[in-house]
């Protein structure tokens, strides 16, 4: 299993690139179950993530064929994929497959808008919180899918094809909202989403579908409206910007110091989190080829910020954000509304000598002077990589185990992070 090892207290100056989002590519490459035509997509991160996709993708009898790199393309081109689902030959998502990646549930929804029945296994908990799927189903039902719940498996079925109509979610869900999207889009009929996700992946989501022949109208909103379609056809679409890899890098240079372009990246996306690092003491600017960071000499000050559904500060951004205030000048509070047990962290960068306090849903962080580098090692990929942005600015080194966590949602970020002068190296087969 690899490691990855850094040595603290190096500046970064320089440029990053910015990937495609891992949280938008997932679902537009499902929604490729949703048509017998090619869906191309560019701009897709090279991340475990989405090579195991693939795999869940082939199991239905989808073709991937992924597009080789040109002479000129630099090493971080994302890479585009040719995906075919002329027949799906198999309607049922296996436990050894759903498990392993909670979002690959959602090929729910295409599979019984296209073949009338799926059989998709249960997801079961995770690292962060237990995450339930009793939405996604609520929203299948509300467009006239029969569920039944058989041995973990997850049994839908509408063999007359779903119908359109009214969604009323309790609770803003980024996973609900995409299936009740995809499962609206060749309904007969019309659907409204109310309390929809406004996240900018729901907005790449909706604008593909579009391109491939929906009725989409009101995606980046709280109400969704789709107004069924009886085919969609192929479209080529490229991938958004990785908001959350954008935001992270971004935390790792106001954590070591330095100045770095994001390049690609897009501020709107993510104007929360940048607004919380120039209340800390970030300076961000805006280009035409990204999102400018710099902190040049001032002390990181301590925020006080609560996680909200976009365009609040995200979930995904907390773990890196708390890692950032393990050396604020002062006390910051930092509290999680979106998941119940998203703070595995917190013991590991204790590790690093970090003082937080944990009561309830609120983690109070008082900024130590200095980390000091140790083994440590995470079980989701935002918090693993929350302790490379720690180590940056530790003295001495760092050992980050079970690498594997930060390849499912990071891209090469040992090169990216060591282009721009950070100490830090992959460490192959321990
Ligand atoms: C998506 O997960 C993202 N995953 C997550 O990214 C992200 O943290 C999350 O949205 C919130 O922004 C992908 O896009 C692949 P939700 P999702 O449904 O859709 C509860 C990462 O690190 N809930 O918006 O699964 C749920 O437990 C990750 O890239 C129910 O109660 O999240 C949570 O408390 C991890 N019942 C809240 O809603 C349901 O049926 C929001 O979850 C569904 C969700």
């Amino acid at each position: 299993m690899d490691r990855i090892r850094i040595v603290g207290g190096q500046r970064l100056t320089g440029s990053i690139p910015i990937s495609g989002a891992k949280n938008a590519t997932l679902p537009l490459m499902i929604a490729s179950l949703l048509t017998d035509e090619t869906l191309v997509l560019e701009n897709v991160p090279r991340l475990a993530d989405v090579a195991l996709l693939q795999r869940i993708l082939g199991n239905h009898g989808v073709d991937v064929m992924v597009g080789g790199k040109r002479p000129g393309d630099s090493e971080y081109e994302g890479q585009t994929l040719h995906i075919s689902a002329k027949r799906i030959v198999d309607t049922t998502a296996p436990y050894e497959l759903v498990a392993r990646m909670r979002a690959s549930f959602w090929v729910i929804a295409p599979i019984v808008a296209r073949a009338g029945e799926a059989r998709v296994s249960l997801p079961g908990g995770c690292a962060i919180g237990t995450r339930p799927v009793d939405m996604l189903l609520m929203a299948m039902r509300d467009l006239g899918a029969e569920i039944e719940i058989d041995r973990g498996y997850v049994v839908a079925r509408a063999p007359h094809g779903l119908k359109g109509g009214e969604i009323v979610f309790p609770k803003v869900t980024v996973g609900g909202t995409h299936t009740a999207v995809m499962a609206a889009v060749l309904a007969d009929g019309v659907t409204v989403i109310d309390n929809a996700a406004c996240e900018p992946e729901i907005g790449d989501l909706c604008a593909c579908l579009n391109k491939m022949g929906a009725k989409i109208a009101g995606a980046g909103t709280s109400r969704i409206v789709v107004t069924g379609v009886s085919r969609l056809s192929g479209a080529h679409h490229r991938v958004l910007p990785d908001r959350i890899e954008t935001g992270t890098y971004a935390m790792a240079v106001t954590m070591a110091g330095g100045e770095v372009l994001l390049e690609g990246a897009r501020a709107e996306l993510l104007q929360a989190a940048l607004d919380v690092l120039v209340d800390a003491g970030a300076e961000v600017s805006e280009t035409n080829s990204g999102v400018h960071i710099a902190r040049n000499g001032v002390d990181l000050a301590p925020v006080e910020v609560t996680t909200a559904p976009f365009p609040g500060f995200p979930t995904d951004l907390q773990a890196q954000l708390m890692a950032l205030m393990t050396r604020a000048n002062g006390t910051s509070h930092i509290t999680e509304t979106i998941f119940e047990n998203r703070f595995m962290h917190v013991q590991e960068l204790a590790r690093l000598g970090a003082q937080v306090h944990l009561e309830g849903q609120t983690a109070t962080v008082a900024g130590v002077p200095q980390l000091k580098g140790a083994p440590v090692m995470a079980t989701d990929l935002r918090a693993s990589v929350s302790l490379v942005i720690a180590a940056l600015a530790a003295q001495g080194e760092t050992l980050v185990n079970r690498v594997y966590h930060l390849d499912r949602g990071f891209e090469r970020l040992e090169g990216k992070l060591a282009a721009c002068g950070a100490e830090i190296e992959r460490l192959s087969g321990f």
